[in-house]
């Protein structure tokens, strides 16, 4: 089923639609009157969370110009690069994937541990370098898979391309279905490479959920930066696929405050919501981004109580928690 005229074609990697399930213990808890959860965690497993969303059609564009080869970037327990060695995998496609890594052998566990199981070729890069040099770093590997006559396709960290919007274009529409146009839903999602944040915008526009908002609360830079950068990436999608849509209309709401010290480092009240959501519902969050993107949205609901229906994006990131253990240690 397309959701829009002019939506590019997609492979069909995940298990979509994914549920949306009431949080009945947690609001209980935390003195709330209603949440909702959609279960993007449960997009597949090895395949899981909201990246494979965006895969669909970023590998399929990948796929239609002919490439055998995937490059991709992104922090070493990075998520994305995850699902993207699975997709390599289970499509016969080549993945080379290009990390930031504090330690030049980091331990093979979490996200890590898969990328290496799914056969995907790893390189790491310090920090400052990566910063610094991460287009030349890019350039270099397209360089040697063509020298060794592969077609390779290059699609950067978090596949936040105008192609990848569709995948949260789609999740409207499934939200369209489940809950009705007419009940006023609030969807929070944490937002960092704000492929995301950006479908789920347009998904609202377009599919006219004119009483609907999109709440991003920000797991790796400022509101400041989000409200230029959300707005660029809209505008590409917009304009790539010559949509009848003002994106200077759309609303950016961001929730400040969540962060902590910086992407991916956690903060107590965020391990706490993790342990909440573990022995309230059964649910595990993930260390960098769902369990603050949680933790503002719990923080706006107990603050300023509304009608609007709260729905939360779980964007997935399990296995990264395994790899902090240390933070849930008893
Ligand atoms: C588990 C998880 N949740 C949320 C996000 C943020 O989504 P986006 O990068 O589309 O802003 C990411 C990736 O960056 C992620 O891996």
């Amino acid at each position: 089923m397309k959701t829009h005229p002019q939506e590019p074609s997609r492979l069909e990697l995940a298990q979509l639609p994914t549920p949306t399930v009431e949080l009945k213990n947690l609001a209980k808890q935390v003195g709330i009157e209603r949440v909702l959860l959609k279960r993007d965690d449960m997009t597949g497993l090895e395949i899981s969370g909201n990246k494979v969303r965006k895969l669909e059609y970023v590998v399929a564009d990948a796929v239609a110009r002919g490439a055998d080869t995937l490059v991709t970037n992104g922090g070493f327990q990075s998520n994305h690069c995850r699902a993207t060695a699975a997709v390599g995998a289970r499509l016969g496609l080549r993945v080379r994937m290009i990390l930031r890594s504090v330690d030049a052998d980091p331990e093979w566990d979490g996200n890590l541990f898969l990328d290496q199981l799914f056969g995907a070729e790893v390189s790491y890069h310090a920090p400052d370098v990566y910063r610094a040099e991460l287009d030349n770093i890019v350039e270099q590997a397209m360089q040697e898979e063509r020298s060794a006559g592969r077609t390779p396709y290059f699609f950067p960290v978090g596949a936040s391309v105008p192609f990848g919007s569709w995948g949260y274009i789609r999740c409207v529409a499934e939200l369209v279905e489940q809950l009705g146009r007419e009940t006023p839903v609030d969807i929070y999602c944490a937002t960092s490479s704000g492929g995301t944040q950006v479908g789920l915008m347009l998904g609202r526009a377009l599919l006219g959920c004119d009483n609907w908002r999109v709440l991003g609360v920000p797991v790796s830079d400022s509101v400041a930066y989000f409200h230029k950068y959300l707005r660029e990436l809209e505008r590409a999608t917009v304009q790539q696929f010559s949509l009848d849509l003002n994106p200077e209309a759309t609303p950016i709401d961001l929730i400040d405050g969540f962060i902590g010290d910086g992407y991916a480092i956690p903060y107590p009240e965020a391990v706490e919501t993790i342990r909440l959501l573990g022995r309230a519902e059964g649910i595990v969050l993930d260390p960098s981004y769902t369990s603050k993107g949680m933790t503002g949205m719990l923080a706006v609901l107990q603050d300023q109580p509304s009608e609007r229906l709260p729905v939360y994006i779980h964007t997935g990131g399990s296995f990264g928690l395994f790899a902090r253990r240390d933070l849930i240690a008893k």
